[in-house]
């Protein structure tokens, strides 16, 4: 089983939700580059817990200790590791686990595929937790590329199926999707939603047809997210229902005589190689898995049907927490696509 992306610049997760830490090894981020840590930490805040609407209550700073690849606040060239601390775990929440999983969270799976020897206290490795070390990968990637004037922004476009209007607060939602995360948590309940994440400022060229276009680079890093269970890019499946003459993206020159297209629905992707548009990909984010309604599920030990009822800290929408996440995984495929030689 591996947690590692990226050929370029390979960024390998560890750590469990309920162990000592989470954290990330970047090898072959480019050297004498000088990150601003605030930035770095703003940015992970976005993704910690105990601050969106409808976030855990599980209160976690999130700051990363780094442990090597940087000397007097450069990066060396050396892998860079970064630890985040875990300190306010409540495993005893998760006892019942071991033997029931959660509908909807990988507790059965990996029980199967390691035999049981997973750790199952918070989902262990497959927590939303080892996002954190993806999101300190991708703020040093997004600083990196912002230096190349390439810039990564991403918007909450739905929440609970509805589509979100440009009105939000500063965690990408509306009113009516405040509502709804409300509503679900009220009910014990969970809601997902969809990310859309645009790439400004990739040159023509980058990316190879077939099995290692843009796409297939990205989604690959995306579909790592826990939760992640649809990624679209230009008009995607809406487009499938077009006919051609509109879904084609007419090409024009611009003022400085470049290659463009005047509307985009190939979101910046044709024949798995960058056009110089924007990369423009939407992801779909499932309702968080752990509600605390009751649901049937499986005694593995028993052999018996029960239900569980999930007494842990959870999102009742993860969306506005995973938005940040999002962002990361497309500045670091992005990064190693601009690295590819
Ligand atoms: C930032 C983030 C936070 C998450 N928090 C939770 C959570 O509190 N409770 C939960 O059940 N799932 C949470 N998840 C989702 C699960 O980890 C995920 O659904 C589970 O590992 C199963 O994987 P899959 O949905 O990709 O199949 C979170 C995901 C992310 C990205």
């Amino acid at each position: 089983m591996s947690s590692s992306c990226g050929r370029n610049v390979v960024v390998t997760l560890f750590g469990e939700s309920h162990g000592p830490g989470v954290g990330c090894v970047i090898d072959g981020f480019p050297a004498g580059f000088t990150p601003d840590m605030d930035a770095v930490a703003a940015f992970m805040a976005r993704r910690a817990p105990g601050k969106a609407p409808g976030s855990t209550p599980r209160a976690e700073a999130d700051l990363p200790r780094i442990l090597s690849g940087m000397h007097d606040g450069r990066t060396t060239g050396a892998p860079i590791t970064a630890l985040i601390e875990n300190i306010n775990t409540r495993s005893g929440d998760y006892s019942d686990l071991v033997r029931k999983p959660r509908p909807g969270h990988a507790d059965y799976t990996l029980h199967v595929k390691t035999g049981g020897a997973n750790d199952p206290r918070g989902g262990g490795h497959s927590s939303g937790r080892v996002t954190a070390g993806l999101c300190f990968a991708g703020a040093l990637a997004i600083q990196y590329l912002a230096a190349k004037e390439v810039a990564i922004k991403s918007r909450i476009t739905a929440i609970a199926g509805s589509a979100v209007s440009c009105k939000t607060d500063k965690y990408g939602l509306d009113e009516a999707a405040r509502a709804a995360i409300d509503a679900a948590r009220r009910d014990g309940d969970s809601v997902g939603g969809v990310v859309e994440c645009v790439i400004e400022g990739l040159p023509a060229g980058l990316g190879d047809p077939m099995f290692d276009g843009v796409e297939n680079r990205i989604a690959s890093i995306v579909f790592g997210i826990p939760a992640v269970k649809g990624v679209e890019f230009g008009s995607g499946f809406a487009g499938s229902a077009l006919r051609g003459s509109v879904n084609n993206d007419p090409f024009i020159f611009n003022d400085l005589g470049g290659v463009r297209t005047r509307t985009n629905n190939h979101g910046g992707a044709l024949g798995g190689i960058t056009s110089g548009m924007p990369v423009v990909f939407r992801v779909a984010i499932k309702p968080t898995p752990s509600i605390s309604i009751p649901q049937d599920t499986v005694d593995i030990q028993t052999g018996k049907c029960c239900r569980i009822e999930i007494k842990g800290r959870h999102d009742a929408c993860i969306v506005p927490r995973a938005r940040p996440v999002v962002e990361a995984a497309a500045a670091l495929a992005a990064l190693d696509l601009l690295l590819d030689p």
